[in-house]
Protein backbone atom coordinates (compact mmCIF):
# COMPACT_ATOMS: atom_id res chain seq x y z
CA UNK A 1 0.00 0.00 0.00
CA UNK A 2 1.59 3.19 -1.13
CA UNK A 3 -0.61 6.22 0.20
CA UNK A 4 0.18 10.15 -1.00
CA UNK A 5 -0.68 13.29 1.21
CA UNK A 6 -0.99 16.22 -1.81
CA UNK A 7 -2.04 19.50 0.10
CA UNK A 8 -2.55 23.25 -1.58
CA UNK A 9 -2.29 25.66 1.21
CA UNK A 10 -2.01 29.40 1.36
CA UNK A 11 -0.30 30.82 4.34
CA UNK A 12 0.17 27.11 6.06
CA UNK A 13 -3.38 26.49 7.99
CA UNK A 14 -3.71 22.84 5.64
CA UNK A 15 0.11 22.29 5.12
CA UNK A 16 0.94 22.19 9.80
CA UNK A 17 -1.88 19.50 9.71
CA UNK A 18 -1.42 17.78 6.18
CA UNK A 19 2.54 17.17 7.93
CA UNK A 20 0.86 16.29 11.33
CA UNK A 21 -1.05 13.51 8.91
CA UNK A 22 2.69 12.71 7.37
CA UNK A 23 4.26 12.15 10.36
CA UNK A 24 1.83 10.22 12.87
CA UNK A 25 1.16 8.12 9.80
CA UNK A 26 5.00 7.64 8.80
CA UNK A 27 4.70 3.54 9.87
CA UNK A 28 2.89 3.21 6.10
CA UNK A 29 5.31 3.93 2.99
CA UNK A 30 3.81 7.29 2.43
CA UNK A 31 4.73 10.62 1.05
CA UNK A 32 4.05 14.12 1.14
CA UNK A 33 4.04 16.63 -1.63
CA UNK A 34 2.26 20.36 -1.80
CA UNK A 35 0.44 20.94 -5.08
CA UNK A 36 1.82 22.85 -7.90
CA UNK A 37 -0.07 24.25 -11.23
CA UNK A 38 1.11 21.96 -13.96
CA UNK A 39 0.96 18.76 -11.55
CA UNK A 40 1.70 15.61 -13.53
CA UNK A 41 -1.13 13.06 -12.86
CA UNK A 42 0.81 10.17 -13.83
CA UNK A 43 2.46 10.58 -10.58
CA UNK A 44 -0.61 9.55 -9.06
CA UNK A 45 -0.83 5.86 -10.26
CA UNK A 46 1.94 5.30 -8.23
CA UNK A 47 -0.60 5.57 -5.45
CA UNK A 48 -3.33 3.04 -4.25
CA UNK A 49 -4.04 6.05 -1.43
CA UNK A 50 -4.23 9.52 -1.48
CA UNK A 51 -5.37 12.07 1.02
CA UNK A 52 -5.98 15.53 -0.79
CA UNK A 53 -5.69 18.49 1.89
CA UNK A 54 -7.37 21.64 0.63
CA UNK A 55 -8.73 25.08 2.16
CA UNK A 56 -11.86 26.54 1.67
CA UNK A 57 -11.97 29.79 0.27
CA UNK A 58 -15.72 31.20 -0.39
CA UNK A 59 -17.01 28.01 0.94
CA UNK A 60 -15.47 26.20 -2.08
CA UNK A 61 -12.53 24.45 -2.67
CA UNK A 62 -9.17 26.69 -3.08
CA UNK A 63 -9.05 27.50 -6.82
CA UNK A 64 -5.71 25.88 -7.20
CA UNK A 65 -7.70 22.38 -6.12
CA UNK A 66 -10.70 23.17 -8.14
CA UNK A 67 -8.73 23.28 -10.94
CA UNK A 68 -6.49 20.23 -10.65
CA UNK A 69 -9.26 18.11 -9.93
CA UNK A 70 -11.34 19.64 -12.58
CA UNK A 71 -8.53 18.75 -15.15
CA UNK A 72 -7.79 15.34 -13.73
CA UNK A 73 -8.40 12.51 -15.78
CA UNK A 74 -10.26 9.75 -15.21
CA UNK A 75 -8.68 6.67 -13.77
CA UNK A 76 -8.76 3.42 -15.14
CA UNK A 77 -8.20 1.46 -11.64
CA UNK A 78 -10.42 2.82 -8.73
CA UNK A 79 -8.44 4.50 -6.50
CA UNK A 80 -9.61 5.10 -2.47
CA UNK A 81 -9.05 8.84 -0.75
CA UNK A 82 -9.54 10.54 2.29
CA UNK A 83 -9.96 14.27 2.22
CA UNK A 84 -9.57 16.95 4.48
CA UNK A 85 -10.36 21.36 4.39
CA UNK A 86 -9.08 23.77 6.66
CA UNK A 87 -11.69 26.82 7.22
CA UNK A 88 -12.08 29.83 9.28
CA UNK A 89 -15.74 30.30 10.23
CA UNK A 90 -18.18 28.44 7.36
CA UNK A 91 -17.01 25.98 5.37
CA UNK A 92 -19.90 25.51 3.20
CA UNK A 93 -20.29 22.79 0.71
CA UNK A 94 -16.60 22.38 -0.60
CA UNK A 95 -15.91 18.52 0.75
CA UNK A 96 -19.04 17.86 -1.04
CA UNK A 97 -17.69 19.65 -4.21
CA UNK A 98 -14.22 17.95 -4.22
CA UNK A 99 -15.48 15.00 -3.16
CA UNK A 100 -18.33 14.52 -6.12
CA UNK A 101 -15.54 15.79 -8.70
CA UNK A 102 -13.35 12.46 -7.24
CA UNK A 103 -16.22 10.75 -8.21
CA UNK A 104 -16.40 11.06 -11.65
CA UNK A 105 -12.80 10.01 -11.60
CA UNK A 106 -12.89 7.14 -10.09
CA UNK A 107 -11.53 8.46 -6.88
CA UNK A 108 -13.79 6.97 -3.89
CA UNK A 109 -13.40 9.22 -1.23
CA UNK A 110 -14.01 6.67 1.97
CA UNK A 111 -13.53 9.44 4.65
CA UNK A 112 -13.28 13.17 5.30
CA UNK A 113 -13.14 16.04 8.22
CA UNK A 114 -12.70 19.53 8.51
CA UNK A 115 -10.99 21.50 10.63
CA UNK A 116 -11.32 25.40 12.33
CA UNK A 117 -8.07 26.73 11.77
CA UNK A 118 -6.26 30.14 11.65
CA UNK A 119 -8.26 32.57 9.11
CA UNK A 120 -5.82 33.69 6.65
CA UNK A 121 -8.06 36.03 4.93
CA UNK A 122 -9.62 37.34 9.00
CA UNK A 123 -6.48 38.18 10.25
CA UNK A 124 -5.65 40.61 7.44
CA UNK A 125 -9.43 42.10 6.71
CA UNK A 126 -11.29 42.04 10.12
CA UNK A 127 -10.16 43.28 13.91
CA UNK A 128 -8.60 41.07 15.44
CA UNK A 129 -10.38 38.02 17.45
CA UNK A 130 -8.91 35.25 19.12
CA UNK A 131 -10.38 32.51 17.00
CA UNK A 132 -8.13 33.47 13.98
CA UNK A 133 -5.01 32.62 15.59
CA UNK A 134 -5.75 29.36 16.67
CA UNK A 135 -7.01 25.98 15.74
CA UNK A 136 -10.31 24.60 17.35
CA UNK A 137 -10.41 23.74 20.47
CA UNK A 138 -10.37 20.32 20.14
CA UNK A 139 -7.93 20.09 17.73
CA UNK A 140 -5.94 17.46 19.38
CA UNK A 141 -8.37 15.11 20.57
CA UNK A 142 -9.80 15.66 17.01
CA UNK A 143 -6.81 14.63 14.94
CA UNK A 144 -5.93 11.69 17.35
CA UNK A 145 -9.01 10.64 16.12
CA UNK A 146 -9.41 11.18 12.69
CA UNK A 147 -5.71 9.79 12.01
CA UNK A 148 -7.27 6.57 13.96
CA UNK A 149 -9.98 6.61 11.48
CA UNK A 150 -7.73 7.12 8.80
CA UNK A 151 -5.57 4.14 9.98
CA UNK A 152 -8.46 1.94 10.14
CA UNK A 153 -10.37 2.65 6.58
CA UNK A 154 -6.78 1.88 5.06
CA UNK A 155 -6.45 -1.29 6.83
CA UNK A 156 -9.94 -2.46 6.30
CA UNK A 157 -10.48 -1.76 2.99
CA UNK A 158 -13.59 0.72 2.90
CA UNK A 159 -14.53 1.18 -0.22
CA UNK A 160 -17.72 3.38 0.24
CA UNK A 161 -17.94 7.27 -0.90
CA UNK A 162 -19.22 9.30 2.36
CA UNK A 163 -20.57 13.12 1.52
CA UNK A 164 -21.20 15.29 4.47
CA UNK A 165 -24.46 16.59 4.69
CA UNK A 166 -25.92 19.47 2.68
CA UNK A 167 -25.60 22.79 4.61
CA UNK A 168 -28.29 25.10 4.20
CA UNK A 169 -26.93 27.89 4.61
CA UNK A 170 -24.69 28.38 2.30
CA UNK A 171 -28.15 29.15 0.32
CA UNK A 172 -27.94 32.32 2.47
CA UNK A 173 -24.84 33.16 1.85
CA UNK A 174 -24.89 32.84 -1.82
CA UNK A 175 -24.30 36.49 -2.88
CA UNK A 176 -21.62 36.84 0.26
CA UNK A 177 -19.77 33.75 -1.98
CA UNK A 178 -20.03 35.40 -4.86
CA UNK A 179 -18.89 38.85 -4.04
CA UNK A 180 -15.84 37.51 -2.04
CA UNK A 181 -15.07 35.43 -5.62
CA UNK A 182 -15.29 38.54 -7.82
CA UNK A 183 -13.10 40.46 -5.48
CA UNK A 184 -9.89 41.32 -7.15
CA UNK A 185 -7.49 42.85 -4.62
CA UNK A 186 -4.38 44.97 -5.94
CA UNK A 187 -1.70 43.64 -3.84
CA UNK A 188 0.95 46.26 -3.46
CA UNK A 189 4.70 46.66 -2.21
CA UNK A 190 5.63 49.23 0.16
CA UNK A 191 9.00 49.19 -1.51
CA UNK A 192 11.14 50.91 1.44
CA UNK A 193 10.50 48.10 3.16
CA UNK A 194 10.97 45.27 0.21
CA UNK A 195 14.56 43.53 0.67
CA UNK A 196 14.08 41.88 -2.57
CA UNK A 197 14.59 38.20 -1.29
CA UNK A 198 12.32 37.35 -3.82
CA UNK A 199 10.74 34.95 -1.91
CA UNK A 200 7.42 36.32 -3.04
CA UNK A 201 8.39 35.20 -6.72
CA UNK A 202 9.11 31.67 -5.17
CA UNK A 203 6.60 31.11 -2.89
CA UNK A 204 3.52 32.05 -5.06
CA UNK A 205 2.49 28.54 -6.80
CA UNK A 206 -0.01 30.87 -9.25
CA UNK A 207 2.83 32.80 -10.60
CA UNK A 208 2.01 36.37 -9.89
CA UNK A 209 5.22 37.91 -8.71
CA UNK A 210 7.89 38.38 -11.16
CA UNK A 211 11.07 39.86 -11.01
CA UNK A 212 10.87 41.58 -14.17
CA UNK A 213 11.17 45.32 -12.52
CA UNK A 214 13.30 47.27 -9.69
CA UNK A 215 11.12 45.61 -7.34
CA UNK A 216 8.57 42.59 -7.76
CA UNK A 217 5.70 42.98 -10.13
CA UNK A 218 2.31 41.66 -8.98
CA UNK A 219 -0.16 40.61 -12.09
CA UNK A 220 -3.96 40.18 -10.38
CA UNK A 221 -4.80 37.48 -13.32
CA UNK A 222 -4.18 34.19 -11.87
CA UNK A 223 -4.37 35.25 -8.33
CA UNK A 224 -6.59 33.19 -5.99
CA UNK A 225 -5.88 35.69 -3.09
CA UNK A 226 -4.48 33.22 -0.31
CA UNK A 227 -2.58 35.86 1.22
CA UNK A 228 0.31 33.20 1.37
CA UNK A 229 3.04 35.95 -0.31
CA UNK A 230 1.35 39.16 2.49
CA UNK A 231 2.32 36.53 5.52
CA UNK A 232 5.41 34.86 4.50
CA UNK A 233 6.80 38.66 3.44
CA UNK A 234 10.04 38.87 5.92
CA UNK A 235 9.86 42.48 5.79
CA UNK A 236 5.92 42.44 5.97
CA UNK A 237 6.27 44.88 3.10
CA UNK A 238 3.78 43.40 1.24
CA UNK A 239 -0.22 45.07 1.55
CA UNK A 240 -3.79 45.03 0.49
CA UNK A 241 -4.00 48.52 0.87
CA UNK A 242 -2.56 51.10 3.38
CA UNK A 243 -5.39 49.95 5.81
CA UNK A 244 -4.37 46.93 6.16
CA UNK A 245 -0.45 47.44 6.14
CA UNK A 246 -0.09 46.94 10.55
CA UNK A 247 -2.61 43.88 10.53
CA UNK A 248 -0.70 40.69 11.82
CA UNK A 249 0.83 38.44 9.77
CA UNK A 250 0.81 34.36 10.14
CA UNK A 251 4.74 33.36 9.24
CA UNK A 252 6.11 30.57 8.91
CA UNK A 253 7.04 30.32 12.79
CA UNK A 254 3.84 31.33 13.59
CA UNK A 255 2.93 28.08 12.02
CA UNK A 256 5.86 26.07 13.17
CA UNK A 257 4.94 26.58 16.68
CA UNK A 258 1.73 25.74 16.32
CA UNK A 259 2.53 22.66 14.76
CA UNK A 260 5.41 21.94 17.70
CA UNK A 261 2.83 22.58 19.78
CA UNK A 262 -0.16 20.60 18.84
CA UNK A 263 2.52 17.50 18.10
CA UNK A 264 4.02 17.58 21.99
CA UNK A 265 0.08 17.23 22.76
CA UNK A 266 -0.47 14.40 20.23
C1 LIG B 1 -9.58 34.14 -0.07
C2 LIG B 1 -10.03 33.43 1.17
C3 LIG B 1 -11.35 33.06 1.29
C4 LIG B 1 -11.76 32.37 2.43
N1 LIG B 1 -13.07 31.96 2.50
C5 LIG B 1 -13.48 31.25 3.57
C6 LIG B 1 -14.82 30.77 3.64
O1 LIG B 1 -15.62 30.94 2.74
N2 LIG B 1 -15.19 30.10 4.76
C7 LIG B 1 -14.31 29.88 5.77
O2 LIG B 1 -14.70 29.26 6.76
N3 LIG B 1 -13.03 30.31 5.73
C8 LIG B 1 -12.60 30.98 4.65
N4 LIG B 1 -11.31 31.41 4.58
C9 LIG B 1 -10.37 31.08 5.66
C10 LIG B 1 -9.53 29.86 5.30
O3 LIG B 1 -10.35 28.78 4.89
C11 LIG B 1 -8.71 29.36 6.48
O4 LIG B 1 -7.99 30.38 7.04
C12 LIG B 1 -7.79 28.21 6.02
O5 LIG B 1 -7.39 27.49 7.14
C13 LIG B 1 -6.58 28.73 5.28
O6 LIG B 1 -5.74 27.66 4.97
P1 LIG B 1 -4.32 27.85 4.24
O7 LIG B 1 -3.46 28.64 5.19
O8 LIG B 1 -3.83 26.47 4.07
O9 LIG B 1 -4.61 28.57 2.97
C14 LIG B 1 -10.85 32.10 3.48
C15 LIG B 1 -9.52 32.49 3.34
C16 LIG B 1 -9.10 33.16 2.21
C17 LIG B 1 -7.66 33.55 2.10
S1 LIG C 1 9.08 38.70 -0.06
FE1 LIG C 1 8.77 40.80 0.64
S2 LIG C 1 10.82 41.58 0.99
FE2 LIG C 1 11.04 39.74 -0.27
S3 LIG C 1 11.01 40.54 -2.39
FE3 LIG C 1 8.91 40.00 -1.88
S4 LIG C 1 8.03 41.91 -1.12
FE4 LIG C 1 10.23 42.17 -1.09
S1 LIG D 1 0.07 36.42 -5.43
FE1 LIG D 1 -2.00 35.67 -5.04
S2 LIG D 1 -1.92 33.47 -5.38
FE2 LIG D 1 0.19 34.19 -5.22
S3 LIG D 1 0.76 33.90 -3.05
FE3 LIG D 1 0.00 36.00 -3.25
S4 LIG D 1 -2.17 35.90 -2.80
FE4 LIG D 1 -1.49 33.78 -3.21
Amino acid sequence: MKILILYNSGAGSTKTIAEIYHEKLSSYNIDITPLQLNFNYKRLEDYNFIIFAFPTYHCDPSRSMLEFIEKMPVFKDRKRAFVFTTYGLFPGNALTRFIKECSSRNIITCGYTQYKSPATDGALLLPPLGFMFHYEKNIVHKLRKDINNVKEIIETDVDKIKYPRFKLYTILNYPNKLGGKAMKHKLKIIKENCVKCYKCVDNCIRHCWTNNGEYPQFDVYNCEFCFRCIHHCPKKAIIISDKTKNKPRLSEQFYDELKKSIIDQL
